[in-house]
């Protein structure tokens, strides 16, 4: 489905009907990553999940792109629905960071959150010149060399050895980022504000689901994020990686189900 909003066509699934469960897609990604979600959890909820702008068959409009313009697009996508009932957001890595920027402006819109693979804080100065560094390799050669280059990080030893079908497929999704929306996305993290002070302001219930194997995040972020929310839950799960929702679909398709029917 699409919908024109802030100005340029935005690509999203909604499946099922009831309570809104808004899933955010991480860096380079798009909403296929959520498939192993879409089905189970529009069973009981109105199930939504975006192509960010630039990702996937969004349309990859030239950047400046910020944080804040990836939350405004989300809840343009809910406004335009007609949803005003608040949603449980669940955002993967940068769907992280626009899940806490979504709570900073948008409280209201949000009745709880699901933090998954993701970082409260900001990039460090080695971070943003790295930043830097790959917005300037896709400038000149394309998308691939960072596809590339994470492809081999992003999920744990045990995904690549057991399921080769997993990496072919997330290698397709990561392909069909365009070059504005990589360099978009690499910007928008590049400058987004500290969330680390808005953790002990938030008060709706939250799930942080973490892979032991992540190499893109260490684990020290989840428990940083689990000890200043104050009604938070922590999963830390097994054999998954940077990509736990895919890796080990049923268990974190189980944490969240538990997750929802106590809210
Ligand atoms: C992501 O998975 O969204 C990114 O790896 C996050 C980041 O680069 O900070």
């Amino acid at each position: 489905m699409f919908l024109d909003i802030n100005g340029f066509k935005m690509a999203f699934e909604s499946q099922g009907q009831g309570p809104p469960l808004l899933f955010i897609h991480g860096f380079p990604f798009n909403r296929r990553m959520w498939e192993p979600q879409m089905g189970p959890f529009s069973v009981k909820s109105q199930v939504l999940a975006p192509d960010l702008r630039g990702h996937g068959d969004s349309e990859p409009i030239e950047g400046p792109y910020s944080i804040d313009m990836l939350v405004d697009d989300c809840v343009a996508l809910l406004d335009a629905l007609d949803i005003e009932q608040p949603a449980v957001v669940c955002g993967l890595s940068m769907g992280g960071y626009i899940t806490l920027a979504m709570y900073r402006r948008y409280p209201e819109r949000i009745c709880g959150l699901i933090l998954a693979a993701t970082r409260a804080g900001a990039d460090s100065l080695e971070g943003k010149a790295n930043r830097d560094k790959a917005i300037a390799q896709v400038e000149k050669d394309g998308t691939a060399p960072i596809t590339d280059s994470m492809l081999p990080k992003l999920m744990s030893p045990r995904t690549y050895e057991t399921n080769p079908d997993l990496v072919r497929q997330v290698k397709s999704i990561m392909t069909s980022t365009s070059v504005p929306g990589m360099i978009g996305a690499l910007e928008s993290m590049k400058t987004r504000p500290d969330s680390t002070p808005l953790l002990s302001e938030i008060t709706g219930p939250t799930l942080i689901l973490h892979g032991e194997d992540d190499q893109l995040i260490p684990l020290q972020e989840a428990h940083s994020i689990h000890t200043a929310i104050a009604d938070s839950t922590i999963c830390l799960m097994s054999s998954a990686g940077h990509l736990p929702n895919v890796e080990q679909p049923e268990r974190f398709n189980q944490v969240v189900k538990e997750f929802l029917e106590k809210l």
